[in-house]
């Protein structure tokens, strides 16, 4: 029997990405995969059921969807799969999507109880060996590129220098504000744009990163502070407090912020305060891609545009990587496929607790929950 992939519709609103295309379908079938695809899954991301079938997989309507949900050996996701959906998977079978253990509770107590397990892309270990599986970083480089995408669109001015005969303009002043990997990738849009880019980030690993971009790094009179894993660590109430009043001129002097700032775990750090972005000049731009986990900026509210008194807009970040559904689902079904790679071995189902990644992905193992809330 080969190992049986189901990919269900995924269901939480707003989600348009899915974790296979046609060009990975192959992939997956010469791993030993039977690969099966609830009719629909990929419509939003431009992945017909059609084009899925002619790449080798089997379409299973909705009404036969409990079935392979049931007889599925592996459940790949982008999203957790629904509470209601968990009962059906059955015993030693694995599900693999972003979880968090912090928020994703109701599904893991129920993959559980049916005796199944859970991988989530957002434990994967950032080793050399799994960054082919590190769907955190494909889709962080999806919302950074959107993220430069959106300032220059927002912007009523030009990124780039223009010369005319008409007299010169000068080219836009762009602050990014966390430079992981969306910030770095915002900073490459930017400047590929025209835009003159500036960054800081509290990691004093970014300084150079920054540079190699062809930007300039914002030096604050504030120590570098870096947590475990290479992430940054949250800032004590008096560090944060000043940080934000040594970047207050920096903000005050662009025309456009984009703040990518982030801590695994933790609410997003307010680094703009509405008192910052009120020192803004008119027409500039606001872009946070943290405003779904709390917001860098004060005043934004994921999935909309925010205009204070008709001066400055705040664009609040939602659902960014499904704005560009089709590269963000080729990225992450390739971290699938390299998943699975790992996972299927000899055309078994292997999930080694040993294993470094698997022991850091799994959340829940052969109906045993492993990480904690
Ligand atoms: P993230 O999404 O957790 O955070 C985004 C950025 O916000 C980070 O650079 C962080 O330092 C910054 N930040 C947090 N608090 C801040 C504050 N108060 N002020 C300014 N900036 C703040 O980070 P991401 O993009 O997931 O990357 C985290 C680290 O992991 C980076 O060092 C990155 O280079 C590294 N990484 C390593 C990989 C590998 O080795 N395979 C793959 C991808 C990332």
């Amino acid at each position: 029997m080969p190992v049986r992939l189901f990919i269900p519709v995924e269901t939480r609103p707003g989600e348009k990405r899915v974790a296979a295309v046609p060009d990975t379908v192959g992939k997956l079938t010469a791993l030993g995969l039977d690969v099966l695809v609830q009719s629909g899954a990929g419509v939003a991301a431009f992945a017909s059921d059609e084009d899925l079938e002619t790449a080798g997989a089997h379409i299973v309507q909705p009404e036969h969807c409990e079935t392979a949900l049931n007889k599925a050996d592996i459940v790949a996701g982008v999203r957790p799969l629904d509470p209601e959906q968990a009962p059906f998977l059955r015993p030693g079978a694995v599900t693999l999507s972003f979880l968090q253990p912090s928020t994703d509770q109701e599904t893991i107590q129920a993959v559980a109880a049916a005796g199944a397990g859970a991988l989530s892309f957002d434990l994967i270990p950032r080793i050399s060996r799994a960054q082919s599986m590190d769907a955190l970083t494909s889709q962080a480089l999806v919302t950074g590129y959107r993220c430069g995408l959106v300032a220059a669109s927002l912007l009523p001015k030009f990124f780039p220098l223009f010369m005319t005969a008409a007299g010169t303009i000068p080219p836009a002043k762009v602050l990014v504000l966390g430079a992981g990997v969306a910030g770095l990738q915002a900073i490459a849009t930017a400047r590929r744009l025209g835009a003159v880019v500036s960054a800081y980030d509290v990691r004093a690993a970014s300084a150079d990163e920054v540079r190699s971009m062809g930007a300039s790094f914002v030096e604050l009179e504030l120590d570098a502070i870096e947590g475990s894993g290479g992430y940054a660590q949250e800032l004590s109430t008096d560090r944060a407090e000043r940080q934000r009043q040594l970047l207050a001129p920096y903000i005050a002097d662009s025309d456009a912020v984009i703040t990518t700032a982030a801590v695994p775990g933790r609410r997003a750090p307010l680094l703009v305060t509405a008192e910052m972005v009120a020192g803004m000049r008119p027409g500039s731009v606001v872009v946070d891609l943290a405003a779904e986990s709390g917001g860098n900026v004060e005043g934004s509210q994921p999935g909309t545009l925010v205009s204070t008194d008709g001066l400055v807009t705040i664009w609040g970040g939602k659902d960014v990587a499904s704005q560009m559904p089709m590269h963000a689902s080729r990225l992450f079904a390739m971290n699938v496929v390299a998943v699975l790679g790992l996972i299927v071995r000899d055309g078994e189902l292997v999930l080694d607790p040993e294993d470094e990644i698997v022991d850091g992905a799994a959340v829940v193992l052969d109906g045993q929950i492993r990480k904690e809330a």
